[in-house]
């Protein structure tokens, strides 16, 4: 396994999972020990910086925009949260405000891919993206090592906003980060049925070589969500939880039964 590590969940698709899976799989991996940094790159209100909150020290508060607009250093803007091992840089929004912005700094969406190399504090970052090709998602793809695709197994446009991605990608590989590979699709809300199955094997189509992981449709997701909670912690032993263990490991590259990576 390579450490560190950086992840970027996208999809430019809205509602496609995205968040949930950044955060589960985060939960996945400090489960398993490691240390885990994550960023919210979505400038909506309603994303990851709401469901996890950040513990800021009294007087000091730097955003993802702060980074990107060079006030601070991507260490700086990174706070501990309520679970051990789990560190979080927070969103806001006027994120979606940096790619117009006359004062960006050249270079704005290196900025990210810079901060990581020289910092090896973390063994896994994990970036959620929001629902679309602006530059956060950009600077997020530039600095990953690997994508991970969230699509709903009952959403055949989900399908459709990975293909744009995976143009998105191949430019981003050829001008930017020839490292960047498409690691896995997570198919989210799953639920068994032809459609899902044909949405998988699409996805398999799209991105040769990636993995194709099921995350199965619980009721516990909005509760947890309600309680501002991550799954894992709200309902330890649901399946999704479970999916999501088993998605940590295909991406640690664990050996994992088969079966299971199979839709
Ligand atoms: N396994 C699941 N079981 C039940 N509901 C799910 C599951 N996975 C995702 N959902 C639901 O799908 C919806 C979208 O999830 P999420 O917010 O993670 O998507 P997103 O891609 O981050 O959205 P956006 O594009 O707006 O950022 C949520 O309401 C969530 O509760
Ligand atoms: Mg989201």
């Amino acid at each position: 396994m390579r450490i560190p590590r950086v992840i970027a969940v996208a999809n430019q698709k809205g509602g496609t999972g995205k968040t949930l899976t950044a955060f589960e799989l985060a939960m996945a991996f400090i489960a398993r020990g490691l240390r885990v940094r994550l960023v919210d790159a979505d400038p909506q209100s309603a994303a990851l910086t709401a469901w996890l909150v950040a513990c800021f020290p009294e007087g000091r508060r730097w955003t993802l925009t702060d980074v990107l607009m060079e006030r601070c250093s991507l260490a700086d803007a990174t706070y501990p949260t309520a679970y051990v091992g789990l560190f979080m840089v927070v969103s806001a929004p006027d994120l979606g405000e940096v790619e117009n912005s006359i004062e960006k700094p050249p270079g704005v969406e290196s900025l990210l891919q810079y901060h990581l190399a020289s910092e090896k504090d973390f063994d896994v970052t994990i970036i959620d993206s929001g629902p679309s090709l602006a530059l956060p998602t950009v600077a997020a793809l530039v600095a990953a090592h690997e994508v991970v695709v969230p699509v709903q197994a009952a959403s055949g446009l989900d399908v459709k906003g990975a293909a744009s991605l995976k143009t998105t990608i191949k430019k981003i590989q050829s001008r930017l980060n020839p490292e960047l590979r498409i690691a896995a699709t997570v198919l989210t809300d799953f639920e068994k049925s032809t459609l899902a199955r044909t949405i998988g094997a699409r996805m398999v189509k799209a991105f040769p070589g990636s993995l194709v992981v099921p995350a199965r449709q619980s009721v516990r997701v909005g509760e947890a969500q309600l309680a501002m909670k991550p799954l894992r912690v709200f309902a330890p032993g649901t399946t999704t939880t479970l999916d999501y263990d088993l998605a940590a490991a295909v991406l640690l590259g664990q050996r994992v039964p088969p079966q299971r990576t199979a839709t």
